[in-house]
C-alpha cells in the first residue's frame, strides 16, 4: 500500500513537472549537446589484440556487466535478465557480437556513447537501471578495450525485450525529463591534490564499479545521491537487503576499519572481523575478488578517505530504559542457545571463520533490516580464489517474539546501545 502511494506520488511529481520547458529542450536540444565521442584509438576493424581483449575483460569484471547482462542459466552476457527498480522491470540487453540481436553492428563511438551518454546505437535513451550515471566516467581508451572483449565472445542470437514499466514512467518524455533533472554526461577528473593511487580508485568505484548505484539512497524518482551521504544506505528493490553507507562508521565497518581488512573483505567476501551477505556476496563473486590487489588498494584508498559524519551523528543510542529486563534475558538464552557456538560467547566471533557480532555496524545500525535478514535467511560468503570454501550460516525460523528478544539483546550487548525492536517491527523487517 506504501509503495501505491509513493508511486502515485512519484507520478504526480513527474506529470507536473513534465510541463515544464526543459524536457523539451533535452528531447529536441539533445543532439546538439551530444558532445563528440573524443577519437577512439581503435576503430571496428582493428578491435582485436590479444592485449586490448584482456583489458576489457578485467574491465568488464570491475564493470560486473555479466551480472545484470547474463540471465540465470542463460549464456554469458546474451542479456535477458530484468533489473527490478521501483518503476518496473528493464531487461538487460544482448551484448555478445550477434549482429542482428547483439553488439555486432556497433562501433566504438556508439558503445563509448551509450556508457557516457545512455543511449542506444539509435539514439533511444536508455534507462538508468543501466548504470550510465557511474559508466559516464569511463574513459574512451577503456570503452574500446571493453568492446574489443564483448567482440571477441560467442555471438548468441538473442533477441532484446522491451522493458515493463508503469505508466507514467514508461513514456519517452517522463525519460527525457528524469535525465534532464538527474543526469549530466561527465568525465573523470583526477583530483590533483590526492595521489594516483586514490585516483584511481576513484575513478573504479565512482565509474566502472557503479558502488553508488545500491550504496547512495535513492529519492523518490529513483535518482541516486552521493556515496558520500551519510544516512542508511538504500533498499534495493526487489531485495530485503540494504546497502549500507559506505562514509558512515556506524553503517560499515569495513569502510571504517583497517585497510587490509577492507581489501580482504572485497577480494575474499570475508575479513578478520566481518563477511559480506546477499548482493555484496554477489559483486564480490562477480567483480571484485577478480581486481588486482593494486585496484583494490586504490579503492579502499579512496572509499576510506569519504568525509565521515560528526561524532554526534554516527550511532543509535540512549535506549536503556526501553528495553524490559525479561525480553533481554529471553534474548540473552537464545544467543546462548543458538548463536554463541560460532559467533563466541562474547560476540568475538572467530577471525576469518565466523564473523565478530559485537561491534559489528550490521547488529547496530539504526534500520535493522540485515540484522533480521542474516538471522532469518543465513548465508553464505562467495567461494573465491583467497577463500574457495567459506563456512555458513543456517537460516533461523524464529517466531516474531523470539526475534525480537534476540535482536533488541544483541543490540543492548556487549556495550551496544542501539534500539529495541518489537514484534511489529519483524512484520516489517521479514
Ligand atoms: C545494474 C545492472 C547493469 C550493469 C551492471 C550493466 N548493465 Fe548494461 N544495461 C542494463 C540495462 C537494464 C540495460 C537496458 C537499458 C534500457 O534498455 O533502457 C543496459 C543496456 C546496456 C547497453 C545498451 C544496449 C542497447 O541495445 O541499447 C550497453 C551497450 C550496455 N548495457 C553495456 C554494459 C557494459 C559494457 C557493462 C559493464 C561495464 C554494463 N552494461 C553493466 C543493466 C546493466
Ligand atoms: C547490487 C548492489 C550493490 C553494489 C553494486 C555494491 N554493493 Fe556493497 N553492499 C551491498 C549490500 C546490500 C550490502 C550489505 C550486505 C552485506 O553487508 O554484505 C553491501 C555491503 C558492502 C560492504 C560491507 C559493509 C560493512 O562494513 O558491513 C562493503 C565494504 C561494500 N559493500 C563495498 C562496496 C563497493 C566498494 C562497491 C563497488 C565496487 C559495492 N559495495 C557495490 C550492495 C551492493
Ligand atoms: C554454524 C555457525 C553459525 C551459527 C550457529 C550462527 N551464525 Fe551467524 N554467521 C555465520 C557465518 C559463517 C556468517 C557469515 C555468512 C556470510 O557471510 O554469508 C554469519 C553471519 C552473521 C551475521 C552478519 C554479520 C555481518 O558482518 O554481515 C549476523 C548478524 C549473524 N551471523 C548473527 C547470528 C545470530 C544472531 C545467530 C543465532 C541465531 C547466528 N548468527 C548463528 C555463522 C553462524
Amino acid at each position: 500500500m506504501r509503495r501505491h502511494v509513493k508511486q502515485l506520488f512519484a507520478g504526480a511529481l513527474l506529470l507536473v513537472a513534465l510541463a515544464s520547458a526543459v524536457v523539451w529542450r533535452n528531447l529536441e536540444g539533445e543532439a546538439e549537446l551530444l558532445p563528440d565521442p573524443p577519437p577512439g584509438a581503435t576503430e571496428a576493424g582493428d578491435l582485436a589484440s590479444a592485449s586490448l581483449i584482456a583489458r576489457g575483460a578485467y574491465l568488464a569484471r570491475a564493470g560486473n556487466c555479466a551480472a545484470c547482462h547474463t540471465e540465470r542459466g542463460g549464456a554469458a552476457y546474451a542479456g535477458g535478465r530484468g533489473v527490478e527498480t521501483p518503476f518496473g522491470t528493464v531487461y538487460a540487453g544482448n551484448l555478445t557480437p550477434d549482429p542482428a540481436t547483439g553488439l555486432g553492428r556497433w562501433t566504438g563511438a556508439e558503445f563509448w556513447r551509450a556508457l557516457h551518454h545512455g543511449r542506444s546505437r539509435d539514439g533511444r535513451l536508455l534507462t538508468p537501471a543501466f548504470p550510465y550515471p557511474n559508466f559516464t566516467l569511463v574513459t574512451r581508451a577503456d570503452a574500446d578495450a571493453l568492446l574489443a572483449f564483448l567482440r571477441s565472445l560467442p555471438p548468441v542470437v538473442r533477441a532484446n525485450r522491451a522493458a515493463a514499466l508503469h505508466w507514467p514512467f514508461d513514456s519517452r518524455i517522463a525519460l527525457a525529463l528524469w535525465r534532464a533533472l538527474y543526469f549530466t554526461p561527465g568525465s573523470f577528473r583526477p583530483d590533483l591534490r590526492q595521489d594516483a593511487e586514490w585516483n584511481r580508485g576513484a575513478y573504479l568505484v565512482n565509474g566502472l564499479g557503479h558502488c553508488s548505484a545500491c550504496h547512495a539512497a535513492r529519492n523518490l524518482l529513483g535518482a541516486s545521491g552521493a556515496l558520500a551521504d551519510h544516512d542508511a544506505g538504500s533498499r534495493l528493490p526487489g531485495q530485503r537487503w540494504l546497502a549500507p553507507s559506505l562514509a558512515n562508521p556506524a553503517e560499515s565497518g569495513a569502510v571504517s576499519g583497517p585497510r587490509a581488512e577492507l581489501v580482504a573483505l572485497l577480494k575474499t567476501g570475508q575479513s578478520a572481523r566481518s563477511a559480506v551477505l546477499g548482493p555484496m556476496a554477489e559483486v564480490v563473486a562477480g567483480s571484485t575478488q577478480h581486481l588486482s590487489d593494486a585496484d583494490l588498494q586504490a579503492m579502499a584508498s579512496y572509499l576510506q578517505s569519504l568525509p565521515r559524519p560528526p561524532a554526534t551523528g554516527q550511532g543509535d543510542s540512549g535506549h536503556a530504559t526501553e528495553r524490559r529486563a525479561d525480553t533481554l534475558a529471553r534474548g540473552a538464552e537464545l544467543y546462548t542457545r543458538h548463536c554463541a557456538d560460532c559467533h563466541g560467547a562474547q560476540g568475538q566471533g572467530a577471525p576469518g571463520i565466523y564473523p565478530a557480532l559485537a561491534g559489528n555496524p550490521v547488529v547496530t545500525m539504526a534500520e535493522a533490516r540485515n540484522l533480521v535478514q542474516a538471522i532469518t535467511a543465513g548465508g553464505f560468503p562467495p567461494g573465491t580464489a583467497g577463500n574457495p570454501r567459506p563456512y555458513g550460516m543456517p537460516g533461523f525460523d524464529l517466531p516474531h517474539a523470539d526475534l525480537a528478544a534476540l535482536t533488541t539483546w544483541l543490540r543492548s550487548a556487549w556495550t551496544h546501545d542501539a534500539s529495541p525492536l518489537s514484534e511489529v517491527d519483524m512484520l516489517r523487517l521479514r
